[in-house]
């Protein structure tokens, strides 16, 4: 019989409530969802209510959790960016093993500091980039490991955001603004360079980035719109109206994340589209971050890999392609499709191979789920070394994210990156002890 992990989870909003715990609750994982840190006291008591959670042992603050006596085995951060990092440093103190949802702070100084904090106190962190867990992703890394298509060369991954993802969470969502945030190439797709560092697995030479808010902003807005959808003469028929998308009784995300948590009534939609912040314009708020980005990562070898994050796409989904010096492989996340195409040295001679993947439904291709099932044999079995998601190796996807965004700042410069600056951690199989403290980045070389 599996061995339950007792689970806490810290910010019981769409990650913590709908993703993680829910997952734990109904797949046999080996996870039970032990307790909540969440200050909204409808959503702690709904929670608690849920998964059946005492109320000894569910807290409003991270301290009130730190001061009970010690009942889980693992924590889950699922708050907002911003509390990140005092709340991975306030627990990695108190000794716990972490999941720590992405991104693990929104500075670079932070991220550093966090894993200083880490190594110190020497607890298991890892950060919940789901994709590395995914069938997909796993099945093309098992294609380049095994060597038949030879040597990577070029590779393109592209995320496919979605426009009505973009404009729920990037335009009006949290995560418009780069300064109550962080930059969208953080935020968003730290996912991706990680899973390009991981399918390289080489350090990255240098870190290029173009991009720019290009469409949700005010010069592109239709003629006569207005800046609430409740007050515009153009809500019955505009593509992004917050009066169609919200005012829809659909239970699910992201239409009722408008509610806040609380019960779902059709007045409570309609004052959330007419005060609160989903209820903006799509071309009249205060968002900044990109909707459009391109990052080219140079890596030591000379293998090139271009990352181009899109918000104007009907599907919301990854689409990647590898060229190697035998063949090449083309897939889409969502889809489940994976295909690989070997060369014959003739023209016009294709044999292309599709992998089988399973069926997933979430937009992570089963990566959440594949990741709670490989922490949970990690912790208790010591698998999966190979693809486990550390503090330590996430990290250089926070350092590209932060050299993209400087580098797409400053006119699209090239910025190279010193061999010290995204760690040996990189390779360090995970939960091996360091033979030697990791050299740390040089901070003032960052500007
Ligand atoms: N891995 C992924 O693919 C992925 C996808 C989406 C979001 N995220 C990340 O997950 C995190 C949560 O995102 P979300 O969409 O669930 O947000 P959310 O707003 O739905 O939920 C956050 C919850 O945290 C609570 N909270 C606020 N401050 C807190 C604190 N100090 N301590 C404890 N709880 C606190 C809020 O009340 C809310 O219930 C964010 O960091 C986000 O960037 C990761």
């Amino acid at each position: 019989m599996t061995a339950l992990l007792r689970a806490v989870i810290v910010g019981a909003g769409s990650r913590g409530n709908r993703v993680f715990a829910e997952l734990m609750a109904t797949n046999d994982v080996g996870f039970e969802v032990a307790g909540v840190v969440e200050p909204d006291a409808a959503r702690r008591a709904a929670f608690c209510h849920r998964h059946a959670v005492p109320d000894a042992q569910a807290f409003a603050t991270l301290e009130g959790f730190l001061a009970a006596p010690r009942f889980s085995d693992i924590v889950f951060v699922c708050s907002p960016d911003r509390t990140h990092f005092a709340i991975c440093r306030d627990l990695s103190e108190a000794g716990h093993a972490i999941m720590l949802e992405k991104p693990a702070a929104t500075t670079l100084a932070e991220c550093v500091e966090l894993l200083e904090i880490q190594r110190r106190c020497g607890n298991p962190v890892f950060i919940a980039h789901g994709l590395r867990y995914a069938p997909f992703f796993r099945a093309v890394k098992a294609l380049l490991d095994g060597g038949s298509l030879g040597t990577i060369r070029h590779i393109q991954l592209t995320e496919q955001v979605g426009h009505w993802h973009f404009a729920h969470s990037y335009v009006r969502g949290q995560w418009r603004r780069a300064d109550q945030a962080a930059p969208i190439v953080l935020t968003k797709t730290s996912h991706d360079l990680d899973i390009l560092q991981w399918l390289v697995d080489e350090p990255v030479a240098s870190v290029t980035s173009h991009g720019s808010l290009s469409a949700f902003r005010a010069d592109q807005a239709p003629e006569g719109a207005t800046a609430r959808c409740v007050d515009c003469p153009l809500q019955d028929t505009c593509l992004y109206s917050a009066t169609r998308f919200y005012l829809e009784e659909r239970p699910e995300w992201p239409y009722d994340v408008v509610l806040e948590g609380g019960p779902d009534t059709q007045e409570r939609r309609r004052r959330a589209v007419e005060h609160g912040p989903y209820g903006h314009c799509v071309w009249l708020n205060d968002n900044d971050v990109c909707d459009n980005q391109v990052v080219l990562l140079e890596f030591a070898s000379g293998k090139l890999a271009t990352f181009s994050m899109h918000a104007q796409t009907a599907d919301n989904t990854r689409d990647l392609r590898i060229f190697c010096d035998l063949g090449e492989i083309r897939g889409d996340l969502r889809r489940g499709e994976l295909v690989v195409s070997r060369f014959s040295g003739h023209k016009d001679d294709l044999r292309p191979e599709v992998i089988e993947l399973p069926p997933t439904t979430d937009s992570h291709g089963g990566g959440d789920l594949e990741l709670l099932r490989a922490l949970h044999e990690h912790l208790t079995e010591a698998k999966h070394a190979d693809i486990m998601t550390s503090l330590e190796r996430s990290l250089a996807s926070h350092v590209m994210a932060f050299l993209a965004e400087e580098s797409r700042l400053a006119d699209n410069v090239k910025i190279r990156v010193s061999p010290v600056l995204i760690p040996a951690a990189l390779r360090q199989p995970v939960g091996e002890a360091l033979p030697e403290p990791l050299p740390m980045p040089e901070l003032d070389a960052l500007g």
